[in-house]
This record gives C-alpha cells, structure tokens and sequence, in this order.
C-alpha cells in the first residue's frame, strides 16, 4: 500500500459493504463461473439473486436481438424487462461474447468474442461473487469484505438501500429502446448539491442546471430509504430534503425503484410482488416524480430544450414527457423524436420578391419558443404579429403576448413548451401546400382584442375600433397605407398623447397605487367597455424641470429592457410639464400584499417569486446594453403577473428624480429598512445597493413577514439582525416555525437564508452580485460558509 489516500476510501467503503453481504442471504459465484451470450436471456442461465428477484446476465437490445448488454435486471416481472443496471450501454456485444470471474486472478471480465477485454471494475483478488436480493452485485475476498459493487457505479436507476454518493451520478437512457447514454443526468456533486443537468449527444456539452436540491454541506448523499423515501442526507445521517417522498407501498410487498427516465424526470415506481409472481399486468406504479414540470424549468440558452429542435414539449404529470411537432412539420426520425422535427415544405427564402408568396401563418395557442428571437416589436393585436412574420423573408415564426409584444423567430426554435400556464400565441409559417386549417390572415381580417373577447354584434365591434382608433391612432394609418410604419411597429415606445391617457384612465380615476415619484392608475384599451386593466398608468411628480429630452431618452432606454421578469414599459407621455410612463397591467397586484395578506402563500411559490426576482435584477444590472440600477428594491415594487410570475417595476426611473429625492425618501424609510448602509455614508453607490435590497425581500419571503415589526420583541424587530442571530446560534428552526413546508425543505431554507446574509452585509464589496446571486440560489455555484454576522 505505498497510496495511503487511496487505501483511506477502500477501507471505508470495505466496512460499508461487508455489512451489506454480511447481513444477506447469497449463493457464491465461484472462480472461473462464465456467462456468454449465446445463453442470453435464459433464466435458468443468468446469475440469480436468492429469492430470484435480481438477474445478473445478458439481455438482447430491444432493438436487435443479436447485440447483448451485461445486465442486471428485475427477473420476475412477467413481459417486461426493466433493466437497472448495465456497464457497456455504448457498446452492446455481438454473440459469443462472455462475462467470466477469472480464475486466475479473481477478476470480473466481459470480453468480446475475440477474448478482448471490453469493460472491467478493476478490482482484482475476488474470492466470489454474488448478485443479492437488494439487487447489488457485488465482488467480496474471501473474509466476505467487498472489493466492489454494482451499487456504487449506477447507470440510471436506484434501488433501495442504495446510496449516490459525492460525485456519482446517473445518466438517463437516449430513448425507451436506446439504452446508450441519452440527454439528461442527476449529479450527487461534491459540493453537496444534487443537480440535475442537460446534456448534449453525443458531445456530452453539460447545460445548465434544471433543478436542484441542495445541502450546503460538503459529502451529502442521496439515499434510497427501505421505508421508500429518497432523500439528501447530511455526512452525519440527518435527512436535508427529500427528492421523491416515502410512499406507503412496502418494499416486501413491492419492488420500488428511482429512474432518471429519458424524458428528463426522475420517477420512483413500484410493482406489486404479488402480481409479478402471479403473471398479472398491473406494470409500474408512478408514485413521486421531480421536476414537477420539466417543460416549464428546463430552458437553456443553448441547445434545443427539453424537447428536440422545432418541437415542443408537453407534460399532464402522469405520463412521459410529450413532444409533439408544429403542424406542417414532422418528425426527423419518427424512431427518435429527440432529434427533433422538420418542416415538411422548403423555407421561405429571400430570393423571392414577394416573401409572403406560397405562406401562410398557421395560429397556435398558449405555444411558445421563449428564447433566441432576432427581432422584436411593439404592436396592437395579433393580427399585425402575424402579417410582420408572414411579410418578412427571414421569419419561420412568430410570437404574440397577448399584451402589445411581438417576437420573430428564425429556424430552428428552441425551447418548445405548450400547455395552460402559457398566455402567449405563436404563429408559424407553413407553405400553402399543406392543407391546414386557415387563421385570421388569410379569411378577412379581424379585431382581436387583448384576452379575445368574443363579440357578436357588429355595433359593438364598430364601437371598438372607433375606441381603439382614438387611443391607436396609428393603426387607422397603417390599415389605410398597408405599409410598414417604423416608428409605431420598431422598438420604438408609443408616445402618448395627455388626452389619451386621461381617455384610457377614465379621467385619472382609478388609483392604484402611490409611491415615491408618482401615483398609478388604472388604464384600459377601450374605456368605453367595462373589462379588465389593460394599463398602469403612472404619472411622475417631482421630476426635474430641466429635463425634458433627457426624460424621452431615459423612457427609451427603459424601453429596451426586454426580460420574462420585468415589467414591460409600453409608453410615455412627455407632454407641457405632463411626465407619465404605461405599463402593462399586473393583475395580480404587488409581491408586498401577496406575502403580508393573513394566508401564508405557498412555499414553491415564494421561491419562484424569489428566483425571478433576482433573474430579473441580474438582467438589469448584467444583461442590458446599459447597467440600470433600480435603487429602490422593495415589496411594492416587484408586482405579479397572472401566472404569479413576479415582474420588477419601476427601473430606470431613479434617475429622473431630482437629486436628493432618492435620499430624503429612502431616509424615512429607516436605518434599516431596505436602504443600502452606504447611502447614508456618502459613499459611493453601486449595484451592490439593489443586492442589499434583494437581500431583504429575501428574507421576507422566506419568512413571510416584513423587514421591520415595530409590534415584535426587540430582538425579532428587525428582521435582518434576527435573522443573523438566529443563523449564529443555529436557530434556523425558530424562523420558520409554523411554516411546515419550509420546514421540510430545510436544505433550501439553508442556503437561501445564507445567500441572504451574504447579501445584506454592510461591506458592499463583501455582497456577491446578482449573477452569484442567482446561481447560488438556483443551486449552480457553491456558497461561500459563514456569512460574517451583523
Ligand atoms: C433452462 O432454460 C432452457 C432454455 O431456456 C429450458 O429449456 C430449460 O427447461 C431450463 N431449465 C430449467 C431447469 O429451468
Ligand atoms: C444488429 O447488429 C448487428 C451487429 O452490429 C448488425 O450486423 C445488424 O445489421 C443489426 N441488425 C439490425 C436489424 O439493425
Ligand atoms: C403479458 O403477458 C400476458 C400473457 O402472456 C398477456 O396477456 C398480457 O397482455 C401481457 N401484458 C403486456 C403489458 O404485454
Ligand atoms: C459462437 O461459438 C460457437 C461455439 O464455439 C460457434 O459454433 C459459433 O459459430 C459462434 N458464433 C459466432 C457468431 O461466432
Ligand atoms: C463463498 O465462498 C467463500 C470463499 O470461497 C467462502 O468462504 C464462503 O463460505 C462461501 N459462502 C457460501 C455461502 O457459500
Ligand atoms: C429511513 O426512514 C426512516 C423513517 O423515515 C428513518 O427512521 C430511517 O432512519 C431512515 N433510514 C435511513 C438509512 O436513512
Ligand atoms: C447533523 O448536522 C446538523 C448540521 O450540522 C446538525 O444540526 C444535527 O444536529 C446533526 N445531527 C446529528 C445526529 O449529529
Ligand atoms: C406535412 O405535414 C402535414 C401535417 O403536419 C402532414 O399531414 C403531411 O402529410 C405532411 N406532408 C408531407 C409531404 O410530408
Ligand atoms: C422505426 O422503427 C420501426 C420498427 O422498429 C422500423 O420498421 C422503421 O423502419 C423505423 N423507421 C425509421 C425511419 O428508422
């Protein structure tokens, strides 16, 4: 033993497993036992397990029954053949290729039929081998001490009492035939984050992370509990979340295990022993599944998504994940729909002088391909959002949200998803050819409003383009010239006349809400009918005199900020010494009394809430062509869309105001309050100040309750310094006493308590910024340990 930190493990892992095949029944393998292929299959052939629940032998592909896998499977489930475990899934072997324990030197060797030794563990001076009922295969000296295990080189599933220790990990299969090594894998990292990554085939490029648990301690394990839960396990044994939770379904009674399937989610099953042995049909049962909804957290930047190129994904949580093409494409490979879908038509070139030629728009409801647009504009209705593409040579497709946004696409689309949670429409450029069902363009045109009211009668239709006409003025124009309008379809903000405004916001009658720089009030698209917000029309006080043309550029800045997590700037009115800004209406009204109301909202929620908000400060401060610092990060200024999407408002405005507005107000506020400690030390200020001010409102929708409780015992007054001191003194528990689901994600409540901490430190320097910030809440960076107290 000339290695002493090789031989550290080996012993550790040695007295693990000794219990393992101490503690269960086994028929010994003995010396120069072989298996080839030409026996595959065979029951009576492979080697069994005692009770003959697990074989270990070779099974044919599924899909050319002359190529064999080394495999351990469920051997009696009647007519499937659920494979757990296998060490050649990128080369199956042909016939007459064997697996043999040498007699030699006590190895374990699978050979092709040359005799050429294609895989082997590599661990030599084995007196036996056993494949025991837990499913383990294991390779044991003589003294019963076990030199290796199947258990501790997984493929993509897990069984009970198995452990995934720091740095394992499994990898999910291509496809439900395909066992090679496919596009998903869940990684116990060493850090103590169990994370789940795409990756791409066949270059295996690792993609960021679509959901995680997390430990915060170094050497956590996921473990698959007998009782039938999978959980985060702490190095000294405490349970730090749950992956898949406990299930009444008891492992004598059923066989249970944990797949990362090929979709992407990781599934516990069981099957009923007792159906198995009688040659019943009941198949696996699903009992618990995470992601919750891989179609709506799995993006990536690169790559095609959950699905494959051009497709899109869908999931009802009981089945696999769907995907599903476009209408007028199909399937590249209808065997292996990972690889995406083609449209069954030639493109659209730009050869041809008229692009619109031989195209038309197919319409798709609550469809949509989230990233990589390369264009972007304001319009009024679908109808122009569907032409645009249609007109434009370059666009394969193109997307409306509903409110006033258009996004063109070009080929491929990536990041496909579909389903109810979506309020967007895509349009999709197909050739005439296809026969489909025709939309809105090609019939005579129609008025689709916000939210497609339906309406009957064609006084009240004529009504509304009067109304709307009033408000749009352009949109008369551009249904006369039929021409493109730059200035009112670019990126460019609508200019709003004072009249219209008063118009849209029934006289400036209904306030919605009142903050430091103005006063908001409800506007609507056509004031005439009674229907819902369309607007948030704030109109500024307190604005510099002198401002005028810095106001229309500072209002055009803000108007480029394009991101899922940020309120959208729709227009302006600069108009005498009249200063408003519109908004898209947020129905769901602000973060402040979603979490302040007397219900605690749910604990997914408040984390989604959580991590938009800090994607959405880490676009302002990291993603713009120009940083914008909001300075002014609080509860009342991150509002909820209808999906409880949490979209920060009010950006960009700081500057605007006159001097030393931003500091006489944020003084009232308090000392502690969600102010930066540098503005009250004349120093200089940086991002870092909205890092500070996240970090509060993190605090706040951990625990559901505000920064400051004047009513609460000194020592719980101020949230932050509670916080720090109850983190100190290892009081995690005190502060989400009561909240129950807080309470049984520790782990998470764990780290993002420490992000916090790291973000309200005095020292601005000491705070990460929103890029950490975001990572370290999504599970993807390591967290520094102990943040300095307060
Ligand atoms: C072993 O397998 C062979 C071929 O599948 C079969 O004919 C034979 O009956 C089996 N023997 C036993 C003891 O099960
Ligand atoms: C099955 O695999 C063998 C060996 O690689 C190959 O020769 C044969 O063509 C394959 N059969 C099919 C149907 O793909
Ligand atoms: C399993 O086999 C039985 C009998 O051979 C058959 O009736 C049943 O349909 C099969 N089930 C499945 C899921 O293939
Ligand atoms: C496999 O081995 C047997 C016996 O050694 C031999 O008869 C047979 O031809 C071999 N098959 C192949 C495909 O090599
Ligand atoms: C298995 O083989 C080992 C070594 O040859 C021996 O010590 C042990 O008693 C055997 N166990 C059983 C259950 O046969
Ligand atoms: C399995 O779960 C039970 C009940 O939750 C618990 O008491 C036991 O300690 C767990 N076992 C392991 C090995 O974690
Ligand atoms: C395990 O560690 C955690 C965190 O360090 C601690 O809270 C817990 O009390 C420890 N449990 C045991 C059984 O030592
Ligand atoms: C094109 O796509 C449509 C619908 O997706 C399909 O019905 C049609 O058969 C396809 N045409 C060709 C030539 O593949
Ligand atoms: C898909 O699989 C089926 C059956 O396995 C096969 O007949 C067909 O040729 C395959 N199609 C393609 C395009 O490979």
């Amino acid at each position: 033993m000339e290695h002493p930190s090789f031989f550290l493990p080996l012993l550790l892992l040695t007295i693990i497993a000794f219990i393992a095949v101490a503690g269960q029944p086994y028929n010994n393998i003995t010396l120069s036992s072989f298996l080839t292929t030409t026996t595959a299959g065979s029951r009576n052939l492979s080697w069994l397990s005692p009770s003959g629940n697990f074989a270990f032998g070779f099974l044919p592909l599924p899909t050319n029954s002359s190529l064999f896998l080394l495999a351990i499977w469920f051997a009696n489930l009647p007519n499937t053949t659920t494979l757990v475990w296998t060490p050649n899934r990128e080369r199956p072997l042909p016939p007459n290729s064997s697996v043999i324990l040498t007699s030699d030197d006590g190895q374990l060797s699978l050979r092709d039929p040359s005799g050429t030794e294609v895989w082997s563990p590599g661990a030599p001076e084995a007196a036996y081998a056993a494949m025991l009922d837990s499913g383990d295969f294991v390779l044991a000296a003589s003294d019963s001490s076990v030199l290796w295990n199947s258990f501790s080189d997984p493929t993509d599933t897990i069984l009970p009492t198995q452990t995934l220790s720091a740095g394992t990990e499994i990898v999910a299969k291509l496809s439900d035939d395909d066992f090679s090594k496919g596009r998903f894998k869940l990684r116990m990292q060493a850090d103590g984050n169990l994370v789940f990554y795409q990756i791409a085939v066949p270059t295996g490029y690792q993609y960021s992370p679509y959901w995680a648990a997390n430990s915060l301690m170094a050497n956590s394990r996921l473990v698959f509990n007998v009782s039938g839960s999978i959980d985060l396990i702490s190095p000294n044994g405490s349970v730090l979340s749950t992956l898949t939770s406990a299930t009444t379904k008891s492992s004598s009674e059923y066989y249970h295990r944990g797949t990362l399937d090929y979709d992407g989610v990781f599934r516990h099953y069981v099957y009923p022993k007792l159906t198995a042995v009688a040659g019943g049909t009941a198949g696996w049962l699903l009992m618990d599944f995470k992601p919750v909804d891989i179609c709506q957290n799995l993006i990536t930047t690169l790559g095609s998504g959950a699905c494959g190129f051009n497709s899109y994904c869908s999931y009802d949580m009981k089945q696999m994940v769907t995907c599903q093409c476009p209408v007028g494409y199909s399937w590249v490979d209808p065997n292996r729909t990972y690889m995406g879908c083609k449209p069954n038509f030639t493109l659209p070139s730009c050869i041809s002088r008229v692009p619109s030629e031989g195209f038309q728009m197919v319409r798709i409801e609550k469809l949509d391909f989230p990233n990589d647009n390369y264009d972007q504009f304001n319009v009024m209705n679908e109808v122009d959002c569907e032409q645009q593409c249609l007109d434009d040579c370059f666009c394969a497709a193109s997307i409306y949200d509903g409110i006033s946004n258009c996004w063109k696409k070009k080929f491929p689309f990536s990041n496909g998803r579909k389903g109810n949670y979506i309020s967007r429409v895509t349009f999709i450029k197909v050739s005439n050819d296809n026969n489909l069902p025709s939309s809105p363009l090609t019939k005579k045109r129609t008025w689709i409003l916000p939210d497609s009211i339906v309406l009957t009668s064609s006084i009240v239709l004529n009504f509304i383009i009067v109304s709307t006409t009033l408000i749009y003025f352009h949109v008369s124009k551009r249904k006369q010239s039929h021409q493109l309008n730059d200035n009112v379809l670019g990126p460019n903000l609508k200019a709003f006349t004072y009249k219209e405004l008063e118009e849209a916001t029934k006289g400036f009658s209904e306030e919605l809400g009142r903050g430091a720089c103005g006063t908001v009030y409800t506007g609507y698209l056509c004031p005439e009918l009674t229907g819902t917000p369309d607007l948030a029309v704030k109109k500024l006080h307190d604005i510099h005199p002198d401002i005028d043309k810095e106001f229309t550029n500072e209002v055009k800045s803000i108007g480029q900020t394009h991101h899922k997590n940020l309120v959208r700037l729709l227009g302006y009115c600069n108009q005498d010494t009249k200063r408003l800004v519109v908004y898209e209406y947020m129905s769901k009204g602000s973060l402040a009394s979603y979490l302040f109301s007397r219900s605690r909202p749910p604990w997914e929620q408040r984390v989604k809430i959580m991590l938009g908000i800090a994607r959405g400060l880490r676009y302002l401060h990291e993603e713009c062509s120009t940083q914008i610092i909001h300075c002014d990060i609080k509860p009342q200024n991150v509002l909820l869309d209808e999906n409880f999407n949490p979209r920060v408002s009010d950006f960009g405005l700081a500057k605007l105001l006159k001097t030393d507005q931003t500091k006489t107000n944020t003084g009232i506020r308090g000392t502690k309050g969600y102010v930066a400690p540098e503005w009250f030390r004349n120093s200089m200020i940086s991002a870092k100040v909205d890092v500070y001010s996240f970090g509060v409102i993190v605090m706040e929708i951990l625990f559901c309750r505000r920064n400051v409780e004047k009513e609460m015992e000194e020592e719980k007054a101020l949230l932050n310094f509670w916080v720090s001191d109850c983190y100190n003194d290892g009081r995690i528990d005190a502060l989400v006493e009561g909240d129950e689901e807080a309470m049984a994600d520790m782990g998470r409540v764990k780290r993002f308590l420490m992000v916090a901490l790291w973000c309200v430190q005095e020292e601005p320097a000491l705070r990460p910024t929103m890029g950490q910030v975001t990572q370290m809440l999504e599970g993807a960076m390591a967290i520094k340990p102990v943040p300095p107290s307060l």
